[in-house]
């Protein structure tokens, strides 16, 4: 059994991980500052210690009073548009909050360390081609680029600190836990298979189609929707490869899907139309954004289980069908520190 910390684990993609570890037997601590996550992801037993990153002394708190074979790094701000209206705080919410946890970690002797990057580090090849995992990072906005200074921050820690990194850089996390405890639940929410799923059940107005003059197979941007459990998977798969050498990785699938095949799949699923209006290219959103990920599962042996569509959104449909208020309120008491 080994004990783990989880930076942003009450989030999307932090707490699918933190039911995994869990139920594998290993000790979890979480990290969340609740701004965006939601104390009821949280599996009873696992201590869930709201926190905000900026406060040094109380994250070095909790690693004087736990033995951490790892950290695991999600919290984080991810809205591209927000990023572009108020880049200091990405700089200040990601860059700096993460130097203070990976601090505290060299500081405790923890020195391996998961954090969670992004597709938004790369400029997309004009081609559509699937993204190498060779290609030079390119930000073109400030979340990106916030991810990559953190990557180049985390690579001087290993550097001079030892402290061992993996980056992983995630396309688009997509779906539930398959049980259907997890679920997706931003405010506000962006993302296209939430957001279509709400339409198909009347619950939000319809959804707005973001581009339709793509040169793309039928005109609607394409994307690598990855498994958020795969994702999960994945975290578990590259700690081993921490013991020698820092790394990153593409994570995703290798297929892309258009945004009207997603809406498809949605309305296969649900047995609902998705209303839609066609509006013109959202600011900023590239045509194709594709993972080119053989070097992570010739790696670790990884292979996302999810490929299929269809049975990723089923996942979604499942868990928002059953809590169309999303997590709501939160009774959930807090763990105090210790
Ligand atoms: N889309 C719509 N209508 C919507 C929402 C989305 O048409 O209401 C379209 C978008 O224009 C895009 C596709 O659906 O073409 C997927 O959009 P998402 O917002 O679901 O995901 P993104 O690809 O924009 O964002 C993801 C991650 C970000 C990351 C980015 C990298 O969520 O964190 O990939 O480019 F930064």
């Amino acid at each position: 059994m080994s004990c783990y910390l989880v930076a942003g684990g009450a989030g999307f993609i932090g707490s699918h991980l933190v039911k995994t570890l869990h139920r594998d037997g290993h000790r979890v601590v979480v990290l969340d500052n609740l701004t965006q996550g939601h104390a009821a992801s949280v599996p009873t037993g696992v201590p869930l210690l709201k926190i905000d990153l900026a406060d040094q002394a109380s994250v070095d708190g909790v690693f004087s009073r736990y033995q951490f074979d790892a950290v695991f790094h999600f919290a984080a701000l991810s809205l591209v548009g927000e990023s572009m209206t108020d880049p200091l705080r990405y700089c200040r919410d990601n860059v700096a909050n993460t130097l203070n946890l990976a601090q505290s970690a060299i500081k405790a002797n923890c020195l391996r360390f998961v954090f969670s990057s992004t597709a938004a580090l790369f400029l997309p090849p004009d081609d559509g081609s699937p993204i190498s995992q060779d290609a030079e990072p390119c930000p073109q906005n400030a979340y990106g680029d916030s991810k990559w200074m953190i990557e180049r921050a985390l690579g001087w820690a290993d550097k001079v600190h030892g402290l061992r990194t993996a980056s992983l850089r995630y396309f688009n996390a997509a779906g539930c836990d398959v049980e259907g405890d997890l679920g997706e639940d931003h405010d506000p929410e962006t993302h296209l298979i939430p957001l279509a799923i709400d339409a198909a059940l009347g619950l939000r107005a319809p959804l707005y189609l973001f581009g339709t003059d793509y040169a793309t197979r039928d005109r609607t941007a394409i994307r690598d929707y990855v498994h958020v459990d795969d994702l999960a998977a994945a975290h578990v798969a590259v700690l081993e490869k921490l013991d020698s050498k820092s790394c990153h990785y593409n994570l995703g699938t290798g297929t892309g899907s258009s945004v009207r095949e997603v809406l498809s799949a949605v309305e296969r699923v649900a047995g609902h139309p998705v209303p839609i209006v066609a509006e013109r290219r959202r600011v900023g959103d590239p045509p194709v954004l594709v993972a080119e990920s053989s070097a992570f599962t010739a790696a670790t042996g990884w292979e996302p289980r999810m490929t299929r569509l269809d049975d990723i959104v089923a996942t979604a449909w499942n868990w928002r069908r059953r809590h169309p208020g999303g997590y709501g309120p939160n009774a959930r008491p807090l763990s105090a520190v210790g």
